[in-house]
């Protein structure tokens, strides 16, 4: 996220950067209509916040709404329901949704029939206190009651306030088949899991999702075969640590690992690439890392979280691993797969960490030299072990300076990193017209890196070779050398 208040903006300049994080406030704009649709007469309109769960189940709250009748636009000035899929993971994510919530005052004063429905971490969060303090909001929704979305809006219209925020053990939505949100689409997000029983001291996650649960393997394949049958060319399987995906059918005749999933996606079809995140370093199998190096189309880059360098901020951080060990996966993942790109998410300033303990994070980087990096200063959150536990007691100055100091080094490495790219050629699934030129396309490499090229007579879902000529931190350019039929 954007850290305005200090003007460090930590999100790399990446042209279409979708990893964690990084979106606010995205308006979902189309269903798609190719299946039948009886309407209800309302309208619903939605934003969402937050990581990629939080927008792939926007899709999923867009398919339960759509088979009750109601119809999606973009004015949420013209919609009976007005929905915010929120993010919780820091308190500015919060803030940023306080602030656009007051934006719809003017909306309920012109039509005061209009309900305000909050869905997502900040939701299941804050529960019933939302309503209270935030006297615009009619729904209060939560992530595993998604499914009784319409009820709370029939709910609402008769003048009452509707939550349920009831977290479940088993909710995966695996057979709601998510909108997507363009038809033309050439990626698309597939969960595989919800929640989260890891208990980073440091994280609401596992309070605001719930526990651990995989989804049924037999659907996410048919779901990721079904958007390859209607021309999606890349599938990213979302899980919060998709390395403990575990799931067995009723028999326990079948039981798939993370390893396994993958190697089933993969296997729909060469021309659909395959990424996942996030991975977690205590978890992460050479098995995984084996699955990768095996396929083609699996893509060669991994999201390995680092949060610090130090192991006595580590344990702290209860992130169950040290320095040592995060160094020897690494090891791991340049020994099976040499050319592999890998990022992490870093936090600075975590409860009593020293100017030494920081030195360490910025060492580590340095062994790693990571191609991407997601950089947020430590933000204390309600309820967490460390906010029981700990005292928040880095001064914001000196988290903001530590955050600065690594934002640098990264943009160093980043740099580096694109420039060893010059001079060589790589497959690049084209995605769509650069945002800078309509003369331009932009696509993936399979190590995540974003490529300009000219457009010519070529077209997203193609795949092409492109040599690379020129780069910044972000961006790589370059020009086609090759076309795949
Ligand atoms: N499941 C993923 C991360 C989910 S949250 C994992 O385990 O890596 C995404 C990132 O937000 C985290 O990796 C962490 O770097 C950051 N984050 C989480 N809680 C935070 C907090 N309280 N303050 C600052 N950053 C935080
Ligand atoms: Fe949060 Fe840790 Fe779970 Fe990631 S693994 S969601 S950081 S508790
Ligand atoms: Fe995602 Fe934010 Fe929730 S990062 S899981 S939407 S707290």
């Amino acid at each position: 996220m954007r850290l305005t208040s200090s003007n460090i903006d930590t999100r790399p300049r990446h042209e279409d950067q979708l990893l964690a994080e990084e979106r606010q406030g995205e308006v979902l704009e189309s269903t798609d209509l190719s299946e039948s649709f009886l309407p209800n007469g309302k309208k619903y309109y939605i934003e969402s916040y937050g990581c990629q769960m939080n927008f792939s189940d926007s899709e999923i709250v867009a398919s339960i709404l759509r088979k009750d009748g109601f119809a999606l636009t973009k004015q949420f000035e013209e919609a009976d329901l007005i929905l915010l899929n929120t993010c919780s993971i820091r308190e500015k994510a919060e803030q940023t949704i306080r602030k656009r919530l007051k934006s719809f005052r003017q909306v309920k004063k012109d039509k005061s029939e209009t309900k305000i429905g909050i869905l997502g971490c900040m939701a299941e969060r804050l529960k019933k206190q939302l309503l209270e303090e935030e006297k615009l909001v009619d729904i209060v929704c939560g992530p595993d009651a998604y499914r009784d979305l319409p009820n709370l809006f029939y709910e609402s219209e008769t003048g009452q306030k509707a939550v349920n925020v009831l977290l479940s053990r088993e909710e995966t939505y695996a057979d709601i088949s998510p909108v997507r949100l363009d038809k033309g689409g050439v990626s698309a997000f597939v969960s595989i899991m919800r929640g989260c029983d890891n208990m980073c001291s440091f994280c609401v996650v596992p309070f605001t999702r719930g526990r651990e649960r995989s989804r049924n393997a037999n659907s996410i394949v048919a779901e990721s075969e079904d958007l390859f049958n209607r021309g999606y060319r890349e599938v990213t399987l979302l899980g919060q640590n998709v390395d403990s995906y575990k799931w067995k059918n009723e028999d326990e005749s079948e039981k798939v690992n993370f390893a396994q999933l993958l190697e089933k996606v993969a296997l729909i079809h060469p021309d659909l690439r395959v990424r996942f995140s996030t991975s977690h370093p205590k978890d992460m199998t050479n098995e995984v890392l084996e699955t990768m190096a095996k396929y083609d189309n699996i893509c060669n880059y991994i999201h390995l979280p680092l949060q610090s360098g130090n192991t006595r901020i580590l344990d702290k951080m209860n992130r169950t691993y040290t320095r040592e060990w995060y160094m020897e996966r690494i090891d791991a993942i340049r020994q099976i797969i040499p050319d592999c790109a890998i990022s992490s998410d870093i936090i600075t300033g975590f409860c009593s960490e020293t100017e030494e303990e920081h030195q360490d994070t910025l060492s580590m980087m340095e062994y790693v030299r990571y191609d991407l990096n997601y950089m947020f200063f430590y933000s204390e959150r309600p309820g967490t072990l460390a906010q029981r536990k700990f005292e928040d007691d880095i001064p914001l100055e000196t988290k903001k300076r530590r955050l600065q100091e690594v934002i640098n080094l990264q943009n160093k490495h980043a740099l580096e990193r694109n420039e060893a790219c010059i001079g060589k050629t790589y497959k690049v699934l084209i995605e769509r017209t650069s945002k800078k030129s309509e003369d331009d396309l932009c696509g993936r490499t399979d190590g995540n890196k974003m490529v300009i090229f000219a457009k010519g007579n070529l077209q997203p879902k193609m795949y092409v070779d492109v040599l690379i000529k020129e780069c910044t931190s972000a961006t790589l350019k370059g020009e086609v050398v090759g076309v795949y039929e």
